[in-house]
């Protein structure tokens, strides 16, 4: 459970998948011995190394299951080059006492000027003009073409992304309206709407931007689509299983609505190659793209640099900040010259149980520090004193110790 002080040099972080050498610059300049493979690991293969790694760094193909975990008992963080976690089985990361850590807001960006461009492209139907020029047809009229300008935009979803959407549309001189289920601050001059209902009666283009709780499932069908203005367009690059896509196509079809960008589906190929499937193929007006929504490099360089700047701060500071998993801590460097961060079950007296210990074996706490989540607790102490071997090995007994490590 416990190994006392690792060095950077001692410690071992195998990165996955070609994650951005950004990562293993910054890794390697900190002092970690670093791996980096260009490949995916299957099960077997995570059994047999992660038996000797500190830390791994996958993205969005490598599943760490249950029993990877399991078999990984030096493992302390899981850093996901990516945006969604839904690869790693959390609970069990939690249960070892394994912090995670993932990168929520790298790309928001490109997706914003993804969602912008389409708008631009839809507006003035950029996709049939150009279709029609490399078939030698010359169709040059300016029906159905609008400006960007003065359109009102509707953002459903005023997250990360919503958010920064509506910044950018009000530059381009667009009327943003949105509805959120949270309470959201609204930017600039953008008006909140009470109901999904009223948003859709409202503007020329409807933008989902939900994130994937499993109540969004067919959040958008036949009734949301007939609500629309006719004549409005439809992007939608949040989830898939958001948006009922037969509904979709028959009201592009009967020309209720003019034009629709998706850039996720339902059900998505797994791999290059692997056919895609839809009833959305083959419709004019409708821009459909493979989840490209966040896929820039200059994304991936930003996440390569901020999951490896989150995984330094937990080796070194034991700092949780916006860790997916444990409870939320964003700890200065040491008060006292050691620090013992103990990941613990959240259950009643383990602070009174370590700071007794501490007190009879006269040691000094110069800061200490706490966070629960749910079913853990984290408690970082700083201390002028050296931990004895006997003091490691009374905090590693203690019924609620789920990891322990000495900075
Ligand atoms: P976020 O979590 O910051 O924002 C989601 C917002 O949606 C929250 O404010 C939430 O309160 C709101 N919301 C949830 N359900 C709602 C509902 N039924 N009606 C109205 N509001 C609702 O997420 P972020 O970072 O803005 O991402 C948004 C979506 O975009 C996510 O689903 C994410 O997976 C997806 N995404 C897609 C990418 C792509 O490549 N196409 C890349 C990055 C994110």
């Amino acid at each position: 459970m416990t190994r006392e002080r690792l060095s950077p040099a001692d410690t071992r972080v195998l990165l996955l998948e070609s994650i951005h050498p950004d990562a293993t610059a910054f890794l390697s300049k900190a002092g970690y011995q670093v791996q980096s493979l260009d490949r995916a690991l299957e099960e077997e293969e995570l059994v047999s190394r992660l038996g000797e790694v500190d830390v791994v760094g996958i993205r969005s193909r490598t599943h760490l299951t249950e029993r990877v975990l399991a078999s990984a008992p030096h493992l302390l963080a899981i850093g996901a080059f990516c945006i969604g976690t839904n690869q790693i089985d959390l609970a069990a990361a939690s249960t070892h006492g394994v912090a995670v850590f993932n990168a929520p807001f790298s790309n928001t960006r490109s997706v914003v000027e993804l969602v912008i461009s389409e708008i631009v492209a839809l507006q003035r139907g950029l996709t049939d003009k150009s279709a029609k020029m490399h078939q030698g047809i010359w169709d040059k009229s300016a029906a159905g073409s609008h400006e960007v300008r003065g359109r009102r935009l509707g953002i459903v979803g005023y997250g990360n992304i919503g958010s920064q959407l509506s910044v950018l549309a009000e530059a381009l001189g667009m009327s943003v309206y949105f509805y959120d289920t949270a309470d959201k601050l609204a930017l600039g001059n953008a008006k909140r709407c009470a109901s999904m209902e009223e948003l859709l009666e409202l503007v020329d283009i409807v933008t989902l931007h939900v994130d994937g709780r499993p109540s969004n499932r067919g959040l958008f069908g036949e009734n949301e689509f007939a609500r629309m203005r006719k004549g409005s367009i439809f992007l939608n690059l949040s989830r898939g299983f958001v948006v009922d896509h037969a509904a979709l196509r028959s009201h592009i079809e009967s020309g209720h609505l003019a034009g629709a960008a998706i850039d996720v589906f339902p059900s998505e190929p797994k791999r290059k190659g692997e056919p895609f499937v839809s009833e959305l193929r083959g419709l004019r007006n409708v821009v459909l793209t493979p989840h490209i929504g966040g896929s820039t490099e200059e994304a991936q360089q930003d996440i390569g640099n901020f999951v490896a700047g989150k995984l330094h701060d937990y080796l070194s500071l034991g700092s949780t900040s916006m860790s997916v998993n444990l409870p939320n801590l964003a700890l200065p460097p040491r008060a006292g010259e050691f620090r013992v961060t103990v990941v613990h079950r959240n259950v009643p007296g383990v602070l009174a149980a370590l700071n007794s210990l501490f007190a009879s074996h006269d040691m000094n706490i110069e800061g200490q520090y706490l966070g629960t989540r749910g079913d853990l607790g984290y408690v970082i102490t700083d201390t002028p004193n050296d931990f004895s071997p006997e003091v490691l090995a009374s905090l590693a007994s203690m019924p609620s110790t789920v990891r322990l490590r000495v900075l």
